[in-house]
């Protein structure tokens, strides 16, 4: 008989946060005493379906204490997020099944509700495609060159703003990320990945409150969300 399916997750943390301009890496900014890593973490573990998280860290970083949990698994990122998502996933096919489903989720998402990951999966089993949460774009949004000259206004009935997690199969997430890398392609996400090597991609639904924090003014937002103060 053939084996259950399972699902995994991985959280690439090995970023340094440049964008942000703090003194360390944004995923170790606290908000109600909890880094944001923290709060991504558990949000991710808080999907039934997730049974362990492989959390790939800078080469450079002390695993803090609280790391130290049955269902978290620890390895070093790379230099490029990508790699930093390969890295965990190898760490995944020592553990997995290649068929087996993977969440990817960006420590940089501290706000996201498991209840928006309950439907991810729930729809990625019901259709057997991968999909990632996203939101469709509410602003008019125009296509601008390098002087600032307006080209053209894009038709935001078909877009969509990419978010975490994405939820993938192991085997063909990993061979997909493999390819886009040795292709020299940047990619920014995993659906990127999947796309080019011709794998169908859908969106589900998710809320704006999974924003990434990527500037100093995303924190604050952030806090907003989750109805706690910024600790440090
Ligand atoms: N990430 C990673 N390894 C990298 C680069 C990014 O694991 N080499 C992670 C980040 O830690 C973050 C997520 O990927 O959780 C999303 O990336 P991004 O928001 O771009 O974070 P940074 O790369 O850290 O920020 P910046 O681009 O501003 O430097
Ligand atoms: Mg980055």
């Amino acid at each position: 008989m053939k084996p259950a399916v399972r699902c995994w997750g991985v959280i690439p943390a090995a970023g340094l946060g440049t964008r942000m301009e703090a003194s360390r890496p944004k995923q170790y900014l606290e908000i109600g005493g909890r880094s944001l890593l923290q709060h991504s973490l558990d949000a991710l573990l808080a999907i039934t379906a997730v049974e362990m998280v492989v959390v790939a860290l800078g080469a450079e970083e002390t695993p803090p204490a609280w790391l130290d949990d049955s269902r978290v698994r620890l390895t070093a990122g790379g230099a490029r997020r990508a790699d930093s998502v390969l890295a965990a996933l190898r760490v995944l096919q020592e553990i997995a099944h290649e068929e087996d489903w993977v969440l990817v989720h960006d420590a940089a998402r501290p706000c996201l509700l498991p209840a928006d990951g309950e439907r991810l999966v729930s729809r990625v089993l019901g259709s057997g495609v991968g999909a990632l949460l996203a939101e469709p774009v509410v602003d008019t949004v125009k296509r601008v060159d390098a002087s600032g000259r307006v080209l053209e206004t894009l038709d935001r009935s078909q877009l969509w703003r990419a978010q975490t997690p994405q939820m993938f199969r192991l085997g063909e997430l990993a061979a997909a990320l493999e390819n886009a890398l040795r292709s020299g392609i940047a990619i920014t996400d995993e659906a990127s990945a999947m796309e080019q090597a011709g794998h169908p991609v859908a969106v589900v639904q998710g809320a704006s409150r999974n924003l990434k924090v990527t500037v100093p003014q995303d924190l604050a937002l952030a806090a907003f969300y989750l109805g706690e103060p910024i600790t440090g």
